[in-house]
């Protein structure tokens, strides 16, 4: 390991990653491991858990697939419980299960806003607070990580139960900092722009031609830049850094400074 990335180092350290079998997931759990870190990776899909799995063996590191559902409750303690047991431990969670669903506010039923809130902040509220429990019983410090979004941050059109679920994730995340200090645990968020997933547009040429017109770094970010948050915000090189939202997003917020459009696109 490089005098760089040992900065990073967490060896010895085990951690547990929500939604850990492709994209964001996948490669938190693979930047973690290039620093040392054990993982089990807890996917509803437990194929890509193991897909996933292998390429952590591959750098050295052990990795335990973990097959639950966390919109289930019951699944909650007993995937903490077998992380823990299976890792011999457990120091760290990086928690990326979420997804938006797209409607004007007029036209979001009771039942959307519901499911958008479970998917996208009642588990992680129950999932990190299991993992806080164990932690304190072990006596352990530990750092917490959840995904939140840009839309959590100012108006999210055609998405608002996702804006306001993601904008609670935020405001949790401030709360379980303050009161799990005392016990050494970290909790951050990380705030993704536009990466580069599947879902996200119909056509690649609409989301370059997005991209061009509207993000600062003028492309999309990847998974692995959301890895090399996650990694960050685990290590001891933020070790005097919890409660905050660290933005991902090649300066899409900071563009909201520009009402006429980014410099240079002739817009107004
Ligand atoms: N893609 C973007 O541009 C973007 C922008 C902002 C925020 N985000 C956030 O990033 C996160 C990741 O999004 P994504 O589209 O890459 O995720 P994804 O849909 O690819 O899901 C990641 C993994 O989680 C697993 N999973 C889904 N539901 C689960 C459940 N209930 N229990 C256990 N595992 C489950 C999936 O099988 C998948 O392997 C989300 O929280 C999303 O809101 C994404």
């Amino acid at each position: 390991m490089s005098s760089e990335t040992s900065f990073f180092s967490l060896a010895g350290k085990k951690a547990l990653i929500i939604g850990g079998g492709q994209g964001m997931g996948e490669s938190s759990a693979l930047f973690l491991a290039r620093a040392g870190c054990d993982v089990a990776l807890v996917d509803l899909v437990p194929d890509r858990a193991d897909a996933v799995g292998q390429k952590v063996a591959e750098l050295g590191r052990k990795a335990f697939t973990i097959e639950g559902n966390v919109l289930d409750d019951a699944d909650i303690p007993l995937i903490v419980a077998e992380a823990e047991a299976k890792l011999g431990g457990l120091d760290l969670m990086v928690s990326i299960v979420g997804a938006a669903a797209w409607g004007s506010l007029l036209e979001t039923t009771a039942e959307i806003w519901d499911d958008q809130m479970r998917l996208n902040l009642r588990y992680f509220f129950l999932t990190a607070k299991e993992v806080a429990q164990s932690l304190i019983r072990r006596g352990q410090p530990g750092a917490i990580v959840g995904i939140a979004s840009v839309d959590g941050q100012r108006a999210a059109p055609m998405r608002g139960a996702y804006g306001a679920a993601k904008g609670g994730l935020i405001s949790l995340v401030q709360t379980m900092a303050v009161e799990w200090a005392p016990h050494d645990i970290r909790v951050n968020a990380i705030a993704p722009g536009h990466i580069v997933t599947p879902r996200l547009f119909d056509t690649p040429q609409r989301a370059e031609a997005y991209a061009a017109s509207l993000l600062p770094m003028r492309h999309r970010g990847t998974p692995d830049d959301i890895g090399r948050a996650a990694l960050f915000l685990a290590s001891d090189m933020a070790r005097y850094i919890t409660g905050t939202t660290l933005d991902v997003d090649g300066g899409l917020l900071a563009a909201n400074l520009f009402p006429r459009g980014l410099p240079g696109n002739n817009q107004g």
